[in-house]
């Protein structure tokens, strides 16, 4: 493979088009157990039936590790709403409108979103008051199998020119609650200083879905917890500040 065009660098791997394929190359150094996992959870939504890349081949190329997908002709959902700004809202309807028929597909095979984040609370470092009324308010709510992303945001949405939508990028998919899903999601806009489009997500969610708003945000402090695991410094303010299970 030549590997000359590249259509997104990271700080830790580079994705390239090689002709009718996508390579997504991961520096050395990288976990390998992370690489097969993404792999492997993008191997289980495809046999789904969910629309995804097909999955062409993981191995090595000069010594990195390399997951290689069916290369998606289109455009992320990021790009349309660059491209069109007016539209924006558009194209957030349109992930939401895919991000609810996910949900309708269940993924027993794929790691249990529960278990993740009562692991991830045990790592968050909060007091274990904290720790304690986090588990409680996690055990409360009901235990779902529908297939979940986990980064679900308008970069991992490619649609092609027919206008099919396929999703991509499944290292955090788990089988879970969709509204734990659409809290995830909320929060990561947040975390971008996208409030008005957070806002806006959460009510097109929730009226679609037919989800109370408070429901949704019951979740908030769990996936915010569940991220102060990232360790990245310039989120931990804001993500204490929504861990905190009295205030929501
Ligand atoms: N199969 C594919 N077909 C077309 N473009 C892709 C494909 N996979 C990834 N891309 C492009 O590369 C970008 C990054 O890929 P992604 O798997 O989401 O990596 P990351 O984990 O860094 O977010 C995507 O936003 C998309 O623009
Ligand atoms: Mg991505």
């Amino acid at each position: 493979m030549k590997l000359d065009t590249v259509i997104a660098a990271r700080s830790n791997k580079t994705i390239y088009r090689e002709g009718n394929v996508s390579v997504k190359l991961f520096n050395a150094g990288y976990s390998i157990a992370d690489v097969l996992n993404e792999a492997h959870n993008h191997a289980i939504v495809e046999e789904t039936g969910f629309l995804v890349p097909k999955l062409e081949e993981v191995s090595k190329i000069d010594g990195k590790w390399a997951i290689v997908t069916q290369f998606i002709e289109g455009k992320t959902l990021t790009q349309s709403m660059e491209e069109n700004p007016a539209k924006t809202d558009v194209y957030l309807e349109r992930m939401v409108d895919i991000q609810i028929a996910m949900h309708g597909y269940t993924a027993k095979k794929l790691r249990h979103h529960t278990d993740k984040m009562h692991e991830r609370i045990d790592q968050s470092g909060l007091d274990q008051t904290m720790q304690y009324e986090l588990h409680t308010r996690l055990s409360s709510l009901p235990k779902h199998s529908k297939l979940c992303h986990g980064d679900m945001n308008p970069d991992n949405v490619i649609i092609n020119a027919s206008g099919d939508a396929y999703v991509i990028d499944w290292s955090h998919a788990t089988q879970g609650n969709a509204s734990a899903d659409a809290a995830r999601t909320y929060l990561l806009f947040r975390i971008a200083g996208e409030d008005a489009r957070s806002e806006q997500y959460l009510d097109f969610f929730c009226e679609k879905s037919g989800t109370s708003r408070q429901y949704v945000q019951k979740w908030l402090p769990l996936v915010a917890a569940s991220q102060l695991v990232q360790d990245k410094p310039n989120e931990r303010e804001f993500l204490l500040r929504w861990s905190n299970v009295v205030e929501y």
